[in-house]
């Protein structure tokens, strides 16, 4: 599948200084709008025809929904990053159409906006139940249920189930494979594969009974994770399909209504562009410090309001599982807590460091670490009106610890995206040394508050993808320590074994690899458990795949494996020291 392709691109993204990772990234990016290589000429990209006209018909459909006077509603749903922009989309619209038309249901419930929950996504009939639940007083539904590469159980099994109930669902599948591709492992307890519930929308659509939007984006620059051009475009094209539908869609034509929707977009690409030219001394300064900050076993905290400060904590939370990231080494804070997140379960924090999400407990945290800290603060503001500049721009005398911390061994940056031109750099407080200004030139009005948004998302992503290549935690451009926590990290983590042995065959990587997880020389015992039961034993191991790499290149046992790679601090040494390039 695309979604699961190294990009050319990246290739040597391991070895890059800051500019080079920079400009890959920015090249990657680019390709979201205009895939390159072979896969433009073969599959529908996102200015197709077919995409546009499919975005078209859900903004007709999504119009009604919001206009209308019965209890009717729109479900965007996903697992992992998919379900927390899913929850971004809901979220914002809620506080603009009236009569709180837009849920959200993501694996795992509210706990996944904030921390991995892998295990769920393959559990599609808690997707069913979460559907049933959130929409039983509604008539007539709009589901959007989001899965990148055509794969999660989760989304299957709503999807199905809508399939089931065309009289109240219309279902729609966002995605960025063919649909040929779509997965077609077998789902835990499920006669049914993704692919075959694809297959079966595929055929609705025809009859305009349900709609399926899946252009081609080109390879992550990080194999597999989607939560970046994956993530960036599908906030693209929600908000499209909802820009559009507030336009008034309903009374234009068919060619007109698909004309707005391709501009919409092309105001993404325009503002893509812009973006990455007026940043690079920003995000490299940034990548930079966040680099420092977690070499020295230091953190690094993003601090923004509204849907900025949800998407800081979204990347925040992805890092975890894509780079073995700590709890402590990225977080995210939102300005007014979960007063502002607007979750539907409401203040978790109770449930751990992870949950707590408000810049005062940012401020509590802060007072607990010494000065031998050196944390990297990351402020993005949308405007130079952005609450979040009055979090940092208290009197001296009242002193936060935001100040204190920046008078102290930290790095306290502030990110402004500044689209009226320079209209005014307020008088920053001293002790916020580090001002920078991205000044793109937005004409969009409607849009411009989500073309800022997704501004930031770009922001964070670099920002942690470029401290987590230059610390070590990427081989080539693979996610080489993932955590084996779902069936597509179990099988992907069989393909990362074929990529760095080739010579070894399918069964043979999936040998390493249960060795590796079960920890045994034979394999004979556990070949004939489930797959569910492999990535319960290998959920809470480290260096899983490294292990098996290890293994596949070196032909050595588990526990020589083991042992080599404790000789490194940095999986990049490790895996260098016996893969031959
Ligand atoms: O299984 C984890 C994960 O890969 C996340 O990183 C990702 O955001 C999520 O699954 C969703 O994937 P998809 O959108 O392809 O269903």
């Amino acid at each position: 599948p695309y979604t699961e392709a190294a990009n050319k691109i990246t290739d040597d993204i391991d070895v890059c200084d800051v500019a080079g990772i920079f400009e890959k990234l920015k090249q990657c990016d680019f390709e979201m709008f205009e895939p390159k290589g072979q896969q433009q000429y073969f599959f529908q990209t996102l200015f197709h025809d077919d995409v546009i006209e499919a975005i078209s018909k859900v903004a007709n459909i999504a119009a009604d929904i919001m206009t209308s006077q019965t209890p009717n509603a729109i479900v965007i749903s996903g697992c992992g990053t998919s379900g927390r922009v899913a929850f971004l989309t809901a979220r914002s619209l809620n506080k603009i159409v009236p009569g709180e038309k837009f849920r959200y249901t993501i694996a795992g419930g509210d706990k996944a906006l904030f921390t991995s929950q892998e295990a769920p996504e393959d559990n599609r009939k808690a997707g069913v139940n979460d559907l049933i639940k959130s929409t039983i007083d509604d008539v007539k539904v709009l589901y959007i249920g989001i899965t990148c590469g055509l794969s999660a159980p989760y989304v299957a099994g709503q999807l199905d189930y809508c399939m089931d109930n065309l009289d109240k669902f219309v279902p729609v599948i966002i995605g960025f494979n063919p649909v040929y591709l779509a997965r077609k492992n077998p789902i835990y307890d499920w006669d049914k594969t993704f692919y075959d519930v694809v297959t079966r929308l595929e055929r609705l659509t025809s009859q305009r009974k349900g709609f399926l939007i899946n252009p081609v984006l080109g390879g992550e620059a990080i194999t597999g994770s989607s939560r970046m051009k994956g993530g960036s475009i599908t906030m693209v094209i929600l908000q499209t399909i909802f820009t559009h539908a507030l336009n008034g869609v309903l009374t234009s034509s068919d060619m007109t209504s698909q004309l707005e929707c391709k501009n919409l977009l092309k105001s993404y690409q325009n503002t893509c562009r812009l973006f990455y030219e007026s940043s690079t001394t920003t995000v490299t300064t940034l990548m930079t410090s966040a680099t420092q900050s977690l070499k020295s076993n230091s953190s690094v905290y993003y601090v923004s309001s509204g849907g900025s400060g949800v998407l800081g904590i979204v990347d925040s939370t992805e890092c975890i599982p894509t780079y073995g990231a700590s709890l402590d080494d990225v977080r995210g804070f939102i300005v007014g807590g979960y007063g502002e997140f607007n979750n539907a379960e409401g203040d978790i924090g109770s449930l751990g460091k992870n949950y707590q999400i408000g810049c005062d407990d940012l401020s509590k945290l802060l007072k607990l670490r010494d000065l031998e800290h050196n944390d990297t603060i990351l402020v993005v503001a949308k405007s130079w009106d952005d609450p979040v500049l009055n979090e940092i721009q208290v009197e001296k005398d009242l002193g936060t610890q935001l100040k204190l911390v920046a008078a102290s061994q930290s790095n306290v940056y502030v990110v402004v995206i500044d689209t009226e031109q320079g209209k005014r750099e307020k008088n920053m407080p001293d002790y916020v040394a580090k001002l920078f200004v991205i000044s793109i030139d937005l004409n969009e009005e409607l849009l411009s508050e989500n073309l800022i948004e997704i501004c930031s998302k770009w922001i964070f992503n670099a920002v942690s993808t470029g401290a987590h290549v230059l610390i070590g935690k990427v081989f080539r451009n693979y996610m080489v320590d993932l955590k084996v926590s779902n069936q597509k990290l179990f099988h992907r983590s069989i393909g990362i074994i074929q990529r760095f042995c080739p010579s070894v065959s399918e069964q043979e990587a999936m040998t390493y690899l249960l060795k590796s997880i079960h920890d045994v020389t034979n394999v004979d015992d556990v070949m004939h458990r489930s797959i569910k039961d492999h990535v319960l034993r290998a959920t809470p191991k480290d260096k899983v795949v490294p292990t098996a790499i290890v293994m596949a290149t070196t032909k050595c046992d588990v526990t020589q494996a083991r042992q080599l790679l404790s000789k490194y601090h940095v999986i990049r040494d490790a895996l260098s020291s016996v893969v031959t390039p």
